[in-house]
């Protein structure tokens, strides 16, 4: 079966055809980030207005790139939640129009989760998973025992890491989004040089903070920091925060695997660093293909099709969730 994936929750404009194997045979990003660059953040608004603009063409390619016809597709996957209000209704009355007159079921799912997925794009899908998502909106942790059972294990409790990251980058003086730039900049840094606080344990529980870390880091800028070394100091404290939570986790659950996904799973050092932890305790570390990171329709069509396979459709009348609380496959 092939899918036709629709995703327009925040700021990237996306379309992708994907085989219920999990082959990626297009995947289309239109993203909006100059658009919204000038205000250092997306304005919903003037993003539901581009997906307007740009989903019928960004679909048409995405077919065109995959060589398939609108009727060899079996399904169509779309993001319901969570997201900007305005810019999901865009993609899911799309998507309904779209299944509607082609006669094809249609599979609402959810964003966050939909993040795991990417890592099983061109790889096999196997259960249980345990799934670290990091990104611009949530940062959490999932136990998943298949695509229609999702347990919340941990979430953050203020900031998600990839807003700290750009709210850092701009304190530094960087542009939107953040990530990449204190990545690139972290390089030139010594970490050392401006060590930032730890974030200690929240209770027994698996939640995570980011403000607090944000917080130090703006401080230290204002106090004459170096920005590389404040940039190296906020990724190795994003990083243990990260590695404590995921290692009890593990504990918790006795994973052997742990995927790591979502825009801030794009960050290299994070990558690189959380692999050689988890190694070490004879845990495997699964990411992603790095373009799959951050947000994209491939991995929203992965997901589609393993609700559909485990009996699940969306009725057309299904409503965009902006904020999906507590976590829903
Ligand atoms: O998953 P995503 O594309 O969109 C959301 O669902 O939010 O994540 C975007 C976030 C942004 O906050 C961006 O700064 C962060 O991912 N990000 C990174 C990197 N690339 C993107 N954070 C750290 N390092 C990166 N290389
Ligand atoms: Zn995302």
């Amino acid at each position: 079966m092939i899918c036709l994936g629709i995703e327009s929750s925040c700021d990237e404009t996306a379309a992708a055809v994907v085989t219920d194997d999990g082959q990626v045979l297009s995947s289309v990003v239109a993203s909006q980030i100059d658009l919204h660059e000038a205000f250092g953040g997306v304005v919903p608004e003037v993003a539901a207005r581009r997906h307007l603009e740009r989903l019928s063409p960004t679909v048409e390619l995405a077919l065109r790139e995959a060589g398939t016809a609108p009727g060899d597709l079996g399904l169509v996957a779309v993001t319901r939640g969570p997201g900007l209000a305005g810019a999901l209704m865009v993609g899911l009355s799309y998507a309904k129009a779209y299944a509607f007159a082609r006669d094809l079921p249609l599979v609402g799912v959810n964003h966050v989760v939909a993040h795991a997925y990417a890592a099983f794009l061109g790889a096999p899908l196997r259960y249980p998973v345990l799934a670290l998502i990091a990104s611009g909106g949530h940062t959490v942790l999932l136990r998943l025992d298949s695509a229609r059972s999702v347990e919340v294990l941990g979430r953050s409790r203020d900031d998600a890491a990839g807003e700290a990251f750009d709210k850092v980058a701009r304190s530094l003086g960087l542009g939107y989004p953040g990530g990449p730039q204190i990545e690139r900049l972290a390089r030139e840094g010594d970490p050392k040089r401006e060590p930032l606080p730890g974030v200690r344990p929240i209770g027994d529980t698996l939640d995570f903070s980011f403000s607090g870390l944000k917080t130090a880091a703006q401080q230290r800028m204002q106090a004459g920091g170096q920005a590389a070394d404040i940039a190296a100091a906020f990724q190795e404290s994003v990083l243990a925060q990260l590695l404590s939570r995921t290692r009890l986790a593990i504990e918790r659950t006795g994973a052997s695997r742990l995927v790591f996904a979502g825009g801030v799973s794009a960050n290299g050092f994070l990558r690189e660093r959380l692999a050689q932890d988890l190694r070490g305790v004879g845990v495997e570390l699964q990411v992603p293909p790095f373009e799959y990171s951050t947000d994209n329709a491939a991995m929203i069509a992965r997901l589609g099709l393993a609700l559909y396979a485990a009996g699940e459709t969306s009725p057309l009348d299904l409503g965009a969730e902006p904020v999906i609380h507590p976590f829903k496959p």
